[in-house]
């Protein structure tokens, strides 16, 4: 059954999710840091730990998909929980005239997990006038929906936002965003739009005081273990319950949900994209280490830094590989090649080298042995583009000028590469 149960419920969705969907935690044991061999070279996707050669997509399926799912929750981003049972989503506002009428705006509250979970808070904006379902794209955003779009009605997070007095959001900072999204752009070209405040599920900053995590903590703890989920984890995990939800929406196109983001929440597209085959098209955006970077990579950000700088974006265990990232048994290829057979784009600018452009090429050039195992295409080229030239096969490498940041022109690209992948219908 491709759709979970639903039952509408006076205008609220009700949805029971039924158990063989549920997936599973890496509850696995494996070696420490000292145990494990130092590769300087990304290691092969199609190999797995005991040594065995991957030699049909069948066995990437059944054997090494599941294991590097284990792997990458074990030693980096910490185990998520198992899917909710149950959701609910409830519509809060509907503006059927936004942007002058050319699209509907809603936002919606999404309930889920054990009782007390803070609520996930979706804008969603559909193009008017379809006559089919639309596709989205679906992204984390970094302050709160107020930033996205210059609307004086949505609603204000009430919650721990970054880069304000006392972290609280405020009417100042409505629109801010409104560049970085291009909703409008997107809203023309027949796209629908949704996103959500990251903080919605795990504010960013250590402590795990508030957000998802404690509420998923293990009896006894007061914290997350060691191999229990970090803050990148609980961001895909949240982008998840965006995906139950959009699926649920009938002028939404459920085989077509792209997912976007940006730096740090590129990181958790790319994870969320890894683990969930619902997802038709990912694109990390200058995601960098820790995301589509290699840990192994000699430029822009060491593994190091980034478990220094920033304690609470993975679990403890990779921290034991702050000196010696070549022990990891995986790199981010094999973060791309979960993805396997579905498309992604990795976007760079030519002065962000701290997201390791270059890196993150060679990224995709490790993953394309999946690929082609799987039928799917791959990287097509064999190397770095000019900036500006969008390589635009199953797995997409684009650079332009500039520096780290996400705006427009960014879109356009976004919207080229999905067009190619996804085949939208024309606005009607
Ligand atoms: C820092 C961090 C990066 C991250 C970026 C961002 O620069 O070191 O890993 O991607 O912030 O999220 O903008």
């Amino acid at each position: 059954m491709r759709r979970a149960l639903g039952l509408v419920l006076l205008g609220c969705l009700l949805v029971v999710v039924p158990d063989s969907r549920l997936g599973r935690g890496a509850d696995a044991e494996f070696p420490g840091v000292a145990a494990l061999p130092a590769l300087a070279a990304l290691p092969d996707p199609l190999r797995t730990r005991d040594g065995r050669r991957i030699a049909t997509a069948e066995d990437w399926a059944r054997l090494r998909r599941p294991e590097l799912k284990q792997l990458f929750q074990y030693y980096m981003y910490g185990a998520m929980p198992p899917a909710p049972t149950v959701w609910k989503a409830e519509p809060a506002r509907e503006d059927r005239a936004a942007f002058g009428g050319k699209a509907t705006l809603s936002e919606v509250t999404i309930a889920y997990g054990p009782p007390d979970v803070p609520k996930i808070h979706l804008l969603l904006v559909i193009p008017n006038g379809r006559k089919a379902p639309a596709p989205v794209f679906f992204g984390l955003n970094f302050y709160g929906n107020h930033t996205v779009l210059k609307d004086p009605a949505i609603a204000l997070p009430t919650i721990w936002v970054p880069n304000t007095k006392d972290h609280k959001a405020g009417d100042q900072e409505r629109g801010s965003q409104v560049d970085v999204w291009g909703i409008e752009d997107s809203i023309d070209r027949g796209y629908a739009v949704a996103t959500f405040y990251c903080g919605d599920v795990a504010p960013d900053h250590p402590g795990f005081t508030d957000g998802v995590h404690p509420h998923y903590l293990k009896p006894g703890r007061t914290k997350p273990g060691p191999h229990d989920w970090g803050t990148v984890a609980a961001w895909a995990w949240g982008i998840h319950r965006a995906v139950d939800y959009l699926r649920s929406e009938s002028k939404i196109d459920p085989e077509r949900i792209s997912v976007v983001g940006h730096s740090r929440l590129g990181k958790a597209t790319l994870l969320a994209g890894a683990f969930d085959e619902r997802i038709a098209l990912v694109i990390p955006h200058q995601a960098g280490c820790g995301g589509s970077a290699p840990s192994r990579g000699k430029i822009g950000e060491p593994v190091k830094r980034i478990n220094t700088v920033f304690p609470h974006w993975f679990d403890d265990e990779f921290k034991t590989f702050n000196d010696e990232p070549e022990r990891l048994p995986f790199d981010q290829h094999e973060l791309v090649a979960l993805v396997a057979p579905r498309p992604v784009l990795l976007t760079n600018a030519v002065d962000d080298t701290w997201a390791n452009p270059e890196g993150q090429f060679q990224v995709l050039q490790a993953a394309d042995p999946v690929y082609r195992l799987l039928g799917a295409g791959g990287l097509d080229a064999t190397q770095m583009p000019e900036p500006n030239r969008l390589i635009d096969g199953t797995l997409g490498y684009h650079i332009r000028p500039g520096k780290h940041s996400m705006g427009r022109e960014d879109w356009t690209v976004f919207r080229a590469y999905a067009d190619k992948h996804l085949k939208p219908q024309p606005l009607p």
